[in-house]
C-alpha cells in the first residue's frame, strides 16, 4: 500500500569528487525542504525512538527491506529507523519468525521472500565462512533484491581477511540490475561496557596498546552507522540508488581517543578514578588463556589490538557528515545517552 508520498529525496546528490571513487560524485547531502523537512526522523536522526506511524504524511514507499542482525547493535536501530520513514521492513535474526540462520541456507527464501532491498550483518565471528555473503547474494538476487548495504569493518582497508573476505563476494558482482554499498565502520563506542565487564572491579584495564594514552580509536556511535545504512535504504528513487552503487563510506567518530582518554571519559561520568595500563603482549595473553579465552578469540583479539596499535582505526574521515549533513556523535555523547554507575557490575 502506498500512502502520501514524500518525493523529496533523502539528499541531493552533489557534484563533489570523492577520493575514494576517483572522479564519481560523493552523494552530499542537503537539508530537506518542504513540508517533510520539517520532520526530525527524516532528516537522518535515528534517535533510539521511532517517528509518529500514525500521521498520514509519513513517507512511505512500495520497498521492502530486510534487516539481518536485527536484533544486534546495528541492525535494531537500522529496522526502527526504516519504519519511521514508512518503510516496510523485515527483521532477520535467528530468533525471528521468520528465522534466519547464516549457517542454515535453508532459512534463507523465507526471509528473502517479497524483499527489494537488504542491510547485511554477518556476524563477528572468527570462523564465519566467506562464501556464505556470495551465496545469500545470488539467492536475494533471484528473490528479486535490488539493493543491498553490507556492515563491514574499518580494518577491510588494510586487508584483514576475515572482514575483506565477506565485502569480495559483492563487489563481483555487477551493477546492471543490482546495486551494493559497503559501511565501513571503525570500532562501535557502544562496544563498552560489554567489552571490558570488570573495568570497575580492575580499577582500570591493561591492554597491549602501547605506552598512555594508547592507540587511538575513532570510536563510531552505532546511531550514526544505523543513520547512514537508512539514509541510504530509505529510498529508491534511482538518483539515490545511482549516488551510493558501488560505494564503499567509511563510518569514523569524529575524534580519535587513546584507552587512557577513554577511561578518563568513563570515569568522569561514572565519578571513578580509572587507570590505563599498557602490558605486553605474551603476559596478556597468557592471562587470557588462564582465564580460559579460547585460541581463537585469542588470537582475534591480538590481532586487532595490532591493527590498533597501527593506526588503522585512528582516521577520523568526513563520510559520516557527507551523508549525513551532521558530524557524527562525540564518545561523550555517547556516554550522557547511554553509560551510568549501574552499566557495570561492582567488583
Ligand atoms: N563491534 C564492533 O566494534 C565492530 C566494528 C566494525 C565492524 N563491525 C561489524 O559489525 C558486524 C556486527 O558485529 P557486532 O558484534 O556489533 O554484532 P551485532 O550486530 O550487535 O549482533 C550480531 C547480530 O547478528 C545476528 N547473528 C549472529 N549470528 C547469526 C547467524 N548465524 N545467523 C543469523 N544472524 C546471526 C545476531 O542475532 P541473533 O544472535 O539473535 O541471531 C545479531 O542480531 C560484524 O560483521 C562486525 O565485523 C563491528
Amino acid at each position: 500500500m502506498r500512502g502520501r508520498e514524500c518525493r523529496v529525496p533523502t539528499f541531493a546528490p552533489a557534484l563533489v569528487p570523492h577520493r575514494l571513487d576517483g572522479a564519481r560524485p560523493f552523494p552530499r547531502r542537503e537539508p530537506r525542504k518542504g513540508r517533510c523537512a520539517s520532520r526530525p526522523w527524516q532528516v537522518g536522526a535515528v534517535t533510539g525512538h521511532s517517528g509518529d506511524m500514525s500521521d498520514s504524511s509519513v513517507e512511505t514507499t512500495s520497498e521492502l527491506v530486510l534487516v539481518t542482525g536485527a536484533t544486534g547493535q546495528t541492525g535494531a536501530l537500522v529496522a526502527e529507523g526504516l519504519r519511521a520513514r514508512g518503510v516496510p521492513v523485515r527483521e532477520a535474526a535467528r530468533g525471528t519468525d521468520p528465522r534466519f540462520d547464516w549457517d542454515d541456507p535453508a532459512t534463507w527464501d523465507a526471509v528473502l521472500d517479497g524483499a527489494t532491498a537488504a542491510y547485511l550483518v554477518t556476524p563477528l565471528v572468527p570462523d564465519f565462512a566467506p562464501g556464505l555473503v556470495g551465496d545469500f547474494t545470488a539467492r536475494a538476487r533471484a528473490a528479486g533484491v535490488r539493493r543491498l548495504v553490507l556492515l563491514s569493518g574499518a580494518s577491510a582497508e588494510f586487508g584483514n581477511v576475515p572482514i575483506l573476505s565477506r565485502e569480495m563476494p559483492l563487489r563481483a558482482v555487477d551493477q546492471d540490475d543490482f546495486s551494493w554499498t559497503i559501511l565501513r565502520p571503525s570500532a562501535f563506542a557502544q562496544n563498552f561496557p560489554a567489552m571490558e565487564r570488570t573495568l570497575l572491579a580492575d580499577g582500570g584495564v591493561r591492554r597491549p596498546l602501547g605506552p598512555a594514552p594508547g592507540a587511538a580509536v575513532a570510536y563510531i556511535d552505532v546511531r550514526d552507522i544505523a543513520d547512514v545504512a537508512v539514509e541510504i535504504l530509505a529510498s529508491a528513487e534511482p538518483d539515490q540508488v545511482r549516488a551510493h552503487a558501488g560505494r564503499t563510506y567509511y563510518l569514523d567518530g569524529p575524534e580519535a581517543l587513546g584507552y587512557e582518554q577513554v577511561l578518563d571519559a568513563i570515569g568522569s561520568r561514572i565519578g571513578r578514578e580509572l587507570r590505563y595500563e599498557d602490558a605486553p603482549r605474551d603476559e596478556w595473553a597468557a592471562g587470557a588463556r588462564a582465564a580460559g579465552v579460547e585460541e581463537v578469540w585469542l588470537r582475534w583479539r591480538l590481532d586487532l589490538f595490532a591493527q590498533q596499535r597501527r593506526g588503522e582505526y585512528a582516521h577520523t574521515r568526513d563520510d559520516v557528515e557527507r551523508l549525513l549533513g551532521r558530524r557524527p556523535r562525540r564518545f561523550d555523547a555517547y556516554l550522557a545517552d547511554s553509560v551510568s554507575a549501574d552499566s557495570w557490575p561492582e567488583g
